[in-house]
């Protein structure tokens, strides 16, 4: 007998109705968000896009090269520039763009990488035309932004990645300060993702306990500060900016969308006056399901808390006018 043949698989993979996700940048965080995907075994196919000739094809065969060792299907393809392969996708994650290095605030990315997210989502749309759309690349509300601009489609599927990552962070310093599961933690942060962000120490709790009963507020405002400026840290350290949190936080929120899960993170969004606010990429508490933000979720801040989201906002704004004025997207 054929051992193997009586072996049920573990995934039934209809060629006709492939379940696929697209990753446009294979460099740090594109490559670690495909890897985390292809691991999870939630989609047929990753395509790993770059503009480097054979570089997303190096690191995608790499990638599929760990299939057998961590047990999974998903099989993940690269290509130079080739965006017909990248057809039908559900998912598209850019990354596409220059990282930070010492010295640079995103904002200083603007030019650079607004031409690239423009031309990459022109070619996303045009073989993908439903896919939900989440930027990552730098500075982040405003790549969105330029996504979004040059998309055309609703706003609920072009939205950006950011305060996952941003909460994570905080997160992780909460669990070392506290000495408890990082899993307990349970945190929301609002605002741009930049040294504005807005952290809710309100609606931080540990297991259902207020994090105020377990952190001194002194040892708090250091940790939301150190959150604040989390990403530079890191810049300081390596010589550009992390990739293993930034790429899992992106394949967090592709999981949320195919298995259509309803999870509330906090996203980049378009709003449309919820918290009082238009017209303006922030990111705020959202439902991610199936079809991208399903809702946006309006927190009952206090005058402290929204003066924050809109300094916020302002200093986020200022940007997006720049973007304006640049005119990259008509
Ligand atoms: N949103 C966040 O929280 C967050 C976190 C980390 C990094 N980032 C940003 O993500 C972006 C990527 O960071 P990284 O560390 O992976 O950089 P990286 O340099 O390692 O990778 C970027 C890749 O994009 C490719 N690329 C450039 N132009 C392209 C184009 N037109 N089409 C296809 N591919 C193209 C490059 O060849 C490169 O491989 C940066 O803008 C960075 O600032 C955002």
């Amino acid at each position: 007998m054929n051992i193997v043949s009586n072996l049920a698989p573990r995934k039934t993979i209809n060629p006709q109705n492939k379940m696929k996700v697209t990753v446009v940048g294979a460099g740090n965080v594109g490559a670690t968000c495909a890897d985390v995907l292809a691991q999870k075994d939630i989609v047929n196919e990753v395509v790993l896009v770059d503009i480097k000739p054979n570089f997303a094809e190096g690191k995608a065969l790499d990638i599929w090269q760990t299939s057998p060792i961590n047990l999974y299907d998903t099989r993940t393809i690269g290509v130079t520039n080739d965006y017909e392969k990248t057809a039908g996708s559900e998912v598209v994650v850019i990354t596409s763009g220059l990282p930070r290095k010492p010295g640079m605030t995103r904002d200083d990315l603007i030019a650079t990488n607004a031409g690239i997210v423009k031309s990459v989502t022109e070619n996303v749309i045009k073989y993908s035309p439903n896919a939900k759309i989440i930027v990552v690349s730098n500075p982040l509300d405003v790549m969105t932004y330029c996504a979004y601009l040059t998309a055309k489609v609703d706003s609920s599927k072009v939205f950006g990645m950011a305060g996952i990552l941003d909460t994570a962070r905080y997160r992780a310093f909460l669990a070392t300060e506290i000495g408890c599961s990082p899993k307990d933690i349970q945190a929301v942060l609002m605002g741009g993702h930049g040294d504005t962000m807005v952290p809710l120490p309100r609606y931080t709790t540990v297991a259902g306990i207020p994090v105020t009963e377990l952190v001194a507020k002194d040892k708090l405002d250091a940790i939301i500060q150190r959150a604040k400026v989390g990403g530079g840290e890191i810049v300081n350290l390596l010589g550009t900016s992390a990739w293993y949190a930034p790429g899992a936080a992106a394949a967090q929120m592709v999981e949320a969308i195919v298995r259509d899960q309803k999870r509330i993170y906090p996203v980049c969004a378009l709003l449309n006056g919820e918290y009082g606010l238009k017209d303006i990429y922030l990111g705020v508490p959202v439902i991610l399901g199936k079809n991208g933000i399903e809702k946006i979720i309006e927190l009952q801040l206090n005058a402290e808390e929204k003066a924050l989201l809109d300094a916020s906002a302002k200093a986020v704004k200022e940007v997006m006018e720049v973007l304006d004025n640049m005119k990259v997207v008509a």
